[in-house]
Parts: C-alpha cells; structure tokens; sequence
C-alpha cells in the first residue's frame, strides 16, 4: 500500500491542527475526548484555551465542576467534560498521576474505553495501534472491501486484522497513520461523498476500484 502519499498529504495539509503540536499524553487526552463528538473546526477554535485553563492532568483533576463546566462551553455533550475529570482523578489516584503504557491497563481505567485506549497509545505514544472510530472504520472497510455491516462487528474485524499484522505491517509511524486516515475519513472518503480522484489511497483502495466506495460500510437492512 502506498502509505507515503497518504501520510505526506496529511502532514502537508493537517500539521498545524492545534493538538498535534507539543505533544504530550494529557494533550492527547483531552483533543480525543473532544474530537470524538465534536467537529475538527470546533474543537480548534476551544483546545488551547481549556488547555491554558487546565494545563496538567492534576489540574484538571482538582477543578470544580463549575469551573470544568465553564471550560467546556462551546464543545457540547457535557458528559464529556466530567468523563475527562474522572480519567484524571484516577490517573492522579492510583497511577501516580501518569499514563499507563498499555492498552489493558488503559482500559482499566474508568472513562477510557478501546478508542480512547487505542488513540493514547497510536498517538500519543507513538506505537502500534490503531484508533477505530467511525471515520476509520469507513476508510478501512472501503480500502478492503469489506461487506460486513457497519457496527462493532465491523470494528472488530478490522482491529483483529490490524493485530494479525495483514493491514499496516510496514514500517512507519502509527501516529502518522492513525492521524492521516482520520483525515481522509473527515475529508475525501466521508460517509455520503468520496472524493476518490484526489484521494492519496485511490491506487490502492479496493472498493474504489469495484466503483462502489458509497454502498462500504454496509449498513443495516441493505
Ligand atoms: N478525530 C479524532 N481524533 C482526531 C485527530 N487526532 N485528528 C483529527 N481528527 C480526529
């Protein structure tokens, strides 16, 4: 798979995005948490200002509900905001206020579930795993074709594909990877429009080549 295209592209078009600059695994946290509900436009417009409000994980875990519930205006879905309190008072609690750096011990964690788990580790620590969210799922089931239906099942194939090294075993980096195909999903391969001419894995993506990329993933009762 031509994987250079595709991760060159992102970081031409997509380097500046306010939480891939001074990484760290809180900053990782917290743009997640935010991204998994909220669009890529909105959340850069309200990162560095939570940041700058809550700049380490034990400040985040010691703010009033109040105060959290200020910072998060504009981003929506205030469970959100108290699910990251909760990851924070217990990283501050039982893990001496640091990450663990795998993905069980992560997922032992109230609040991080395997997304939230597979995002830490893809991007935050730099290491293999991959961050199956919708957008991923949709540009992965199209690259392979894929005929299950959209769902956990989906998910869970392409995780199982991932681990048995049949999808990304090159060499590289899987925080470029994971960031480069949530751009794609976000962009050229969305869920009702795919831009498949200007897309960086047109040479490699089956369903682009079956001519049937919108009908992937399937979806229930089609
Ligand atoms: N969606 C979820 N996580 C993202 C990220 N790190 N960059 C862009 N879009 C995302």
């Amino acid at each position: 798979m031509s994987l250079k295209n595709l991760l060159s592209w992102s970081k031409t078009e997509f380097s500046q995005l306010p939480w891939r600059q001074n990484r760290s695994l809180y900053r990782t946290l917290v743009s997640e948490i935010m991204l998994q509900q909220t669009t890529v436009g909105t959340v850069k417009n309200h990162f560095e200002r939570f940041l700058v409000r809550f700049p380490t994980l034990k400040s985040l875990a010691s703010a009033s509900e109040d105060e959290l519930l200020v910072a998060w205006k504009g981003l929506g879905y205030y469970r959100r905001a108290r699910n990251l309190k909760k990851i924070a008072e217990a990283l501050a609690k039982d893990h001496g206020g640091e990450f663990p750096h795998d993905l069980e011990a992560l997922m032992e964690i109230p609040g991080i579930g395997p997304y939230t788990a597979n995002a830490l580790v893809g991007i935050g620590m730099d290491k293999r795993a991959l961050a199956v969210d919708a957008n991923l799922e949709r540009v992965i089931a199209r690259l392979l074709n894929l005929k299950t239906e959209k769902g956990l099942k989906l998910q869970k194939e392409i995780q199982t594909l991932f681990v048995n090294k049949k999808i990304f075993n090159e060499k590289l980096s899987f925080r470029e990877l994971n960031e480069a195909l949530m751009d794609l999903g976000r962009t050229y391969c969305q869920a009702r429009k795919a831009s498949c001419e200007l897309c960086p894995l047109k040479k490699d993506c089956l369903a682009f080549k079956e001519g049937t990329p919108l009908s992937i993933p399937m979806m229930k009762g089609e």
